[in-house]
């Protein structure tokens, strides 16, 4: 690509709609006839309904409907067993939606909600997980489909032959996604045909889940995705609203608007699995690792399997000759986990980055020195040379960006009156993958130019980052471009996810837009009548012969802490990464994923916390009241910088991706940071002063 649109720092296109409110989101859009669903959750565990009375309800002023197992439209029973809602009277988790009520005002479908009486016999259930949980067995697979557990080299006997050893355990606790906007639908009948505005990462899986539920042709269902309130993974699929809203609509035979209140987002929408991770290192006396394990376990539900990929990160972060990872999952009486910003990568980065920081200290290196020395120079997994690895390059920049040089190692050594000051560091990976995308590319008979493709804008900047590559693709001031995203009537893109929403669909969007150049030089007879000429391309068959070569956008964090002498309290003086993420599209809502990814990592290290009570098998905190998000005044000095980096081996776009890569490693860097101003070190997230003041005594 020439030098033109992309790399520059153009705002959101739709910032202006968003800051005035015009931008619509899933239950705003004015609907004839509209009326309201309020969901029900289960105030059991376990156990089965064995009697609702929605007279109460029914008899409420505007409710037109209770719908529960006994009345709602049958669904196909799919393969999502947790989309099968409202088709059985049984209970597999507290919260569970199991009936919604339908009313002419959100009032009164709340008010009705709250009167219906649901009886239930309840059994035992089993909610928390343990490292010693009788259930625990080997899944086949983690997420997506990597193996279970790997092996190189004899790991026990590596381990035990080695001079310096660190064997920690690593906790971290279950952390719930909380976008702005919830799970939201508006969902419309049309006779056999239904049109959603949902809130969610991707139309196309959406419609595909509603097709299958309502067993109707795709094209039947179409999915209306413009403005996305965040989404962080956990709107990755289709999930409760729009299955609920949909059912309702067809119920009540009206329009209707659903969205989960914020505590039901606290369990039905999924959330990031507790773990327990046993991290082993061996090194030689020079700091070069000899064993590497990482035995990881995580919880899934009695629904079904979701296998969170946990010590995947270790397989190729650094090398050793002897290397073992495991998982082991149990089925608990909970919501099913799902995925949260960086699933997998995230926990296992805080595990893995810690344990390396354990080790410089055994071993007296430098963990920035230590990180170097132990940078593979190919993939321990794949013994094939990385795209691009520039890990080695975000230490140094950082380390020198920082201030690093002058560090004093020892633990405790600064003090700013009250405060103890410590500095930590962490690595970072992510990989950087492409999926196949469709994308349409019209020229217009007025010189304008106009590109469809089914992508969705999740908050991050990925429809200005389009329109910008769209444009360079073409050869034509952005301006002479118009960009049409979040429609399932567009050409089929996949998911805003696991970070390849732009690597994916920019490569799409560039070979729509050179089939569309080639068609207007070569063909200009394919003018039709009306002036246009349009090009539609599937990116299929390139992603699917791309080799299999080991790509990833890499990171370094460096963090300083201030420790309350006395209260134990934790403050983050000063948060740097710098990433190597391929090229950068858009600087400015490039840097906004980068600083919120990094955000997200303070509140992971820090704040964030599900706590579930066993007796009642429920989360104890599920509000914004007692579930603790880092807010601003949490962050003081945050900056993102990122390497100049080229990688032709990625997509044509050259980017990596950039949505998880922030968070991973956060965490780490900041206990690291923690551990080195107090001499305490903790390894259960997230941080609390109660934590660092039991530990040892402070002052
Ligand atoms: Mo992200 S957790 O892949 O939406």
């Amino acid at each position: 690509m020439s030098a033109g649109a992309v790399g520059r720092a153009y705002p959101r296109m739709e910032g202006p709609e968003k800051v005035t409110g015009t931008a619509r989101y899933a239950v705003e859009y004015p609907v004839d006839g509209v009326t309201y669903g309020w969901a029900v959750p289960a105030a059991v565990v376990r156990g089965r309904i064995t009697r609702v009375d929605a007279e109460p309800a029914l008899a409420l002023p505007g409710v037109l409907a209770v719908l529960h197992h006994g009345n709602a439209p049958r669904l196909a029973p799919g393969p999502e067993p947790d989309l099968w809602l409202l088709q059985e009277p049984v209970v597999s988790y507290r919260g569970q939606l199991i009936a919604v009520v339908v009313a002419t005002s959100l009032e009164a479908a709340r008010e009705g909600a709250r009167l219906v009486r649901i009886d239930y016999d309840a059994g035992p259930h089993s909610t928390v997980l343990t490292a010693d949980h009788p259930g625990l067995y080997r899944p086949d697979h983690v997420n997506p489909s990597y193996p279970t557990d790997t092996a190189e080299g004899d790991f026990d006997a590596g381990y035990a032959a080695a001079p310096v050893r660190v064997d920690a355990t690593y906790r971290t606790p279950a952390y719930h996604n909380n976008p702005m906007e919830p799970h939201a639908t508006t969902a419309q009948w049309h006779g056999e045909r239904l049109l959603v505005h949902d809130s969610n990462q991707g139309a196309a899986p959406v419609q595909a889940a509603l097709a299958e539920l309502f067993e109707m042709p795709r094209e039947a269902v179409r999915v209306i995705t413009e403005h996305v309130g965040g989404g962080f993974g956990s709107k990755g699929y289709a999930k409760a609203a729009v299955v609920l809203a949909a059912l309702a609509a067809r119920h009540v035979d009206r329009p209707v608007r659903l969205a989960l209140t914020r505590q039901q987002l606290f369990g039905p929408i999924g959330y990031r699995t507790p773990t327990i991770q046993r991290v082993r290192l061996a090194a030689d006396t020079d700091g070069r690792l000899t064993a590497i394990c990482h035995d990881a376990i995580s919880q899934t539900s009695t629904l079904r399997e979701f296998a969170e990929q946990t010590a995947v990160y270790t397989r190729s972060m650094y090398a050793a000759p002897h290397r073992r990872t495991t998982h082991r999952l149990v089925r608990l009486d909970v919501p099913t986990p799902f995925w949260m910003r960086a699933p997998g990568e995230c926990p296992g980065a805080y595990a893995l980055e810690s344990a390396m920081d354990e080790l410089a200290i055994a071993v007296g290196i430098d963990p920035v020195e230590l990180r170097i020395r132990n940078d593979p120079a190919v993939d321990p997994e794949l013994g094939r040379p990385f795209t691009s690895r520039n890990l080695v390059a975000c230490l140094r920049e950082g380390a020198q960006r920082f201030g690093w040089a002058d560090r004093d190692p020892t633990p405790r050594a600064r003090r700013d009156g009250r405060w103890l000051i410590g500095t930590g560091v962490a690595g970072a990976s992510y990989p950087a993958r492409s999926h196949a995308a469709a994308a349409a590319a019209t020229a217009r008979s007025d010189g304008g130019f106009l590109v469809r493709i089914d992508a969705t804008d999740i908050g991050t900047g990925a429809r200005t980052a389009l329109w910008q590559v769209a444009a360079d693709a073409l050869g034509v001031p952005p301006e002479r471009v118009e960009i049409r995203i979040g429609d399932s009537d567009l050409p089929a893109a996949g998911v805003a996810g696991g970070s390849m929403g732009t690597a994916s669909w920019s490569w799409a969007v560039i070979r729509a837009c050179d089939a569309l150049r080639e068609k207007l030089r070569d063909a200009p007879e394919g003018v039709q009548a009306d002036g246009e000429v349009t090009a539609e391309v599937n990116t299929a068959d390139e992603v699917g012969a791309q080799p299999a070569l080991p790509r990833y956008a890499y990171g370094a964090h460096f963090v300083e802490v201030r420790v309350d002498a006395d209260t134990g309290e934790v403050r983050v003086n000063r948060l740097l990464g710098v990433f190597a993420p391929g090229r950068v599209v858009n600087p400015t809502t490039a840097r906004s994923q980068l600083i919120g990814g990094m955000t997200m990592g303070i509140s992971m290290a820090l704040h964030e916390e599900g706590l579930l009570d066993e007796r009642y098998g429920d989360w104890v905190n599920h509000d914004l009241a007692t579930y603790h998000i880092t807010g601003c005044a949490d962050v003081e000095r945050i900056e993102a910088h990122w390497i100049d980096e080229q990688d032709a081996e990625l997509n044509p776009a050259g980017v990596k991706g950039i949505g998880e890569i922030g968070i991973v490693g956060a965490a780490a860097a900041i206990a690291n940071a923690v551990h080195h101003a107090t001499g305490v070190r903790i390894r259960d997230l997230p941080i609390r002063l109660d934590k660092l003041i039991g530990l040892s005594p402070l002052a």
